[in-house]
């Protein structure tokens, strides 16, 4: 069934340029799927504390608001067959050492990745989808 997710290419990203930026959107067309809405927005702290509120209390918080903060943000609207799913494997494990090989997560890792510093950000659901698109958006 065709679903929606949302892809953030987060601030450490955008900032490395538009061929980083176009090599990574090039994974979700390869994988057929098809991108819908890009939206640049700079987006605010009391913005972000909402979206990653399950994460709030984590030792990783803070430096995670303020690494979604830094800069502008580059959000992606994808659609197709199990996009959920798709993307989230094109993204690869959260952290990027533990990434593998061929993943967004991995390929595009840099010295500063890991602990919140990876590069894409995917929904793990198609109703967090929804809910991201909401705060991000509206
Ligand atoms: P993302 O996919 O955007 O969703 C939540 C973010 O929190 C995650 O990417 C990382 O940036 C960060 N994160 C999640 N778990 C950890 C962790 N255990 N240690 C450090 N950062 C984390």
């Amino acid at each position: 069934m065709a679903e929606r997710t949302i892809v953030i290419i987060k601030p450490d990203g955008v900032k490395r340029g538009e061929s980083v930026v176009r090599q990574i959107k090039q994974r979700y067309l390869e994988a057929g799927m098809r991108i819908i809405q890009e939206i640049d927005l700079q987006l605010d702290r009391h913005q972000i504390r909402e979206f990653y509120k399950e994460h709030e209390g984590r030792s990783f918080f803070e430096d995670l608001v303020s690494a979604m903060t830094i800069g502008p943000c580059l959000v992606l609207v994808i659609e197709g067959e199990e996009a959920v799913e798709k993307v989230r494997a094109i993204n690869g494990a959260t952290d990027p050492a533990k990434a593998a090989p061929g993943t967004i997560r991995y390929d595009f890792r840099d010295a500063e990745s890991g602990g919140p510093r990876n590069i894409v950000h995917g929904s793990n659901s198609s109703i967090a989808a929804s809910r991201e698109f909401l705060i991000l958006v509206e």
